[in-house]
C-alpha cells in the first residue's frame, strides 16, 4: 500500500477468485522433461513449469466478469460476418475502443499477425519503404511480404544493452530525415512500435512521437502505431517524461494516439485477453476495405472473444492502479536483479531480459549460450524462459543475444517474482557449470520447427 495525502491507495486492484494447481516437479523429473524437450524450453509440457515466463501474450488470468461473460453468451451467438452492426459484443468493443483510443474508424480482428496482415496489403506496395524502429518480426514478415523493405530508425540507444536511456524506442530523427532524402516518395509511412519488445520494452517518449509526426506530416506520409503495449509505454511515460506526472493515463493513451493516423494492435498482452486485436483509423476508406478483408480472409474474432475484450478495457481503465501494478510489478522482479545480474537497463514495461554473453562469457556464440542459460534455470527451478521472438536484423548483426523473462499481466504474485529472482541469482553464481548446447539436426524437421539441442 502506499500513503499519500489521500489516504491509503491500493496496491493490487484484484483479489485471487479461481487458481490452477501447480505440480511440484522434482530435479529428476525436470532433467527427463529437458531431454525429453531436446533441451528446447519451449517444448516442455506446460504441466512440467512452475512460473512460465515465455510470453506475456494471451497467458494473463481472466476476471470473474471476463468469464461470466463468456460463459454466459450463447454457443450459438453468431460470428460478425457481413453485418458486424447487428452484433452486441462488435457495437460494445468498437464504441469503448473510438472513446479510450479516439481512432473513428475500428475493426476488430482475431490477433495482431492478422491486423498487420490485412494493414500491411492495403499500404505496402512493391518497392515501398517503412521507416520502424525495430519492428516485431510478424509487422516485418507482413510488410517485406508485400514487397515493401523496413529501414530502422531507432535511436543509436536501443543498441545499446547497458545505456541507462529511458527512451530507448525513441526514433534518431536524423537517420528518419535521411530516409526521406533518400527514399522520397517511395517512404508509405512510419511505424512506430510502443514500448519495443526487441530491444528490452523499452518506451518511447511522446515528445520524440510529437517530433516523427511532425516530420513526417511534412512528407505526406502516415504515422501508425503498433500499439499492443501502449498501457505500458503511457506509464513509463507517465513517470519518466517531465510535464506528465500529473495525467492520468487515459489521457496519455489519447495524446499518444492522436498523433496516430492509425494503429495495429494485438489485445493479447495488454488488454488481459487471449484473443482479439483490432486495426483503427481516421481514413473511412481504409475502413471499409480493411472491413471486408477481414471477413473475407476469416480474420473476425468470435462474440465471445470482443466481449471478453470490453470488460477488460472497462477494468484497466476504471482507475490508473491495474496498470501501475502491471508495470511495478516488473520493475520489482528488475530492482531484484538489477546489482549483480547482466540485465538490460532501465527497466522495460512488459519483462526482463538478459544479456546471455555477459551472463555467460565462457559460452561461444555457437554453443547457443541463451538456450543453454533457460535449460539450466529450467533444471534447477521449474521456471520457463526463452529467447523469444526473433530479434531485428540490425541486432543479430550486432551479435546480440538475449533470454526474455516476459511476466504475464494479471498472472503472478511478488512470492512468484522472489522465486524467479531467487533462481536466476542462482543460475549465476553457478553460471560456470553451463558449458552450451549443439543443435542437432533431424531428417524431415523444416528450420521453421523449434530447435532441437544435446548437452555438448
Ligand atoms: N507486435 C508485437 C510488439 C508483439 O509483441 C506481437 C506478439 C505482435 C505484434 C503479434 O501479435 O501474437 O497477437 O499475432 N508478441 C508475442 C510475444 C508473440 O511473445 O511477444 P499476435
Amino acid at each position: 500500500m502506499k500513503d499519500n495525502s489521500l489516504g491509503i491507495q491500493f496496491s493490487i486492484p484484484y483479489e485471487i477468485a479461481v487458481v490452477r494447481p501447480l505440480k511440484q516437479t522434482t530435479l529428476a523429473e525436470r532433467e527427463e522433461a529437458l531431454r525429453a524437450a531436446y533441451y528446447n524450453t519451449e517444448l516442455i509440457p506446460q504441466e512440467m513449469i512452475y512460473v512460465d515466463l515465455k510470453t506475456d501474450s494471451g497467458v494473463s488470468s481472466f476476471s470473474t466478469a471476463q468469464l461470466a461473460k463468456l460463459t454466459g453468451l450463447g454457443p450459438l451467438e453468431s460470428g460478425m460476418e457481413m453485418t458486424p452492426e447487428g452484433n452486441g459484443a462488435f457495437v460494445a468493443l468498437t464504441e469503448k475502443f473510438q472513446r479510450i483510443f479516439g481512432f473513428p474508424y475500428v475493426v476488430p480482428v482475431a490477433q495482431g499477425r492478422a491486423a498487420e496482415r490485412i494493414w500491411a496489403s492495403s499500404h505496402v506496395k512493391e518497392g515501398a519503404i517503412v521507416a520502424g524502429n525495430l519492428l516485431f518480426p510478424s509487422t516485418r514478415f507482413h510488410i517485406e511480404s508485400n514487397g515493401g523493405k523496413v529501414v530502422d530508425v531507432i535511436s543509436e540507444a536501443a543498441h545499446d544493452l547497458s545505456s541507462p536511456q529511458l527512451f530507448k524506442a525513441d526514433i534518431d530523427l536524423g537517420k528518419l530525415e535521411m530516409v526521406f532524402k533518400e527514399h522520397g516518395t517511395r517512404v508509405c509511412c512510419v511505424y512506430v512500435e510502443l514500448c519495443v519488445n526487441s530491444c528490452g520494452g523499452h518506451p518511447i517518449s511522446l515528445g520524440n512521437l510529437k517530433e516523427v509526426k511532425a516530420m513526417a506530416e511534412a512528407q505526406g506520409v502516415p504515422l501508425f502505431l503498433d500499439a499492443c503495449r501502449i498501457l505500458e509505454n503511457s506509464y513509463l511515460i507517465k513517470h519518466r517524461e517531465p510535464g506528465y506526472q500529473n495525467h492520468p493515463l487515459q489521457g496519455i493513451v489519447h495524446e499518444t494516439c492522436r498523433l496516430a493516423d492509425g494503429c495495429t494492435m494485438s489485445a493479447l498482452k495488454d488488454f488481459l485477453v487471449p484473443a482479439g486485436g483490432i486495426i483503427a483509423m481516421r481514413d473511412q476508406a481504409s475502413y471499409q476495405k480493411a472491413s471486408v478483408q477481414s471477413f473475407l480472409s476469416g480474420s473476425q474474432p468470435t462474440s465471445a472473444a470482443m466481449a471478453a475484450l470490453g470488460i477488460a478495457l472497462e477494468e484497466i481503465f476504471a482507475s490508473d492502479s491495474y496498470v501501475t501494478s502491471r508495470v511495478e510489478q516488473v520493475n520489482y522482479l528488475w530492482r531484484r536483479l538489477k546489482d549483480g545480474i547482466p540485465i538490460l537497463k532501465p527497466a522495460g514495461g512488459h519483462g526482463i531480459f538478459i544479456d546471455a554473453k555477459s551472463f555467460l562469457p565462457h559460452v561461444a556464440a555457437g554453443n547457443c549460450p541463451a538456450e543453454a542459460l533457460a535449460a539450466f534455470i529450467y533444471h534447477v527451478s521449474g521456471i520457463r524462459v526463452i529467447k523469444g521472438p526473433p530479434l531485428a536484423p540490425s541486432q543479430t548483426a550486432r551479435g546480440v543475444e538475449l533470454l526474455r523473462l516476459a511476466v504475464p499481466a494479471r498472472r503472478y504474485v511478488q512470492g512468484h517474482m522472489d522465486d524467479v529472482a531467487e533462481a536466476i541469482q542462482y543460475a549465476y553464481s553457478r553460471r560456470d557449470e553451463i558449458k552450451g548446447l549443439k543443435k542437432i539436426e533431424k531428417p524431415g524437421r523444416s528450420k521453421f520447427e523449434p530447435a532441437l539441442f544435446a548437452p555438448l
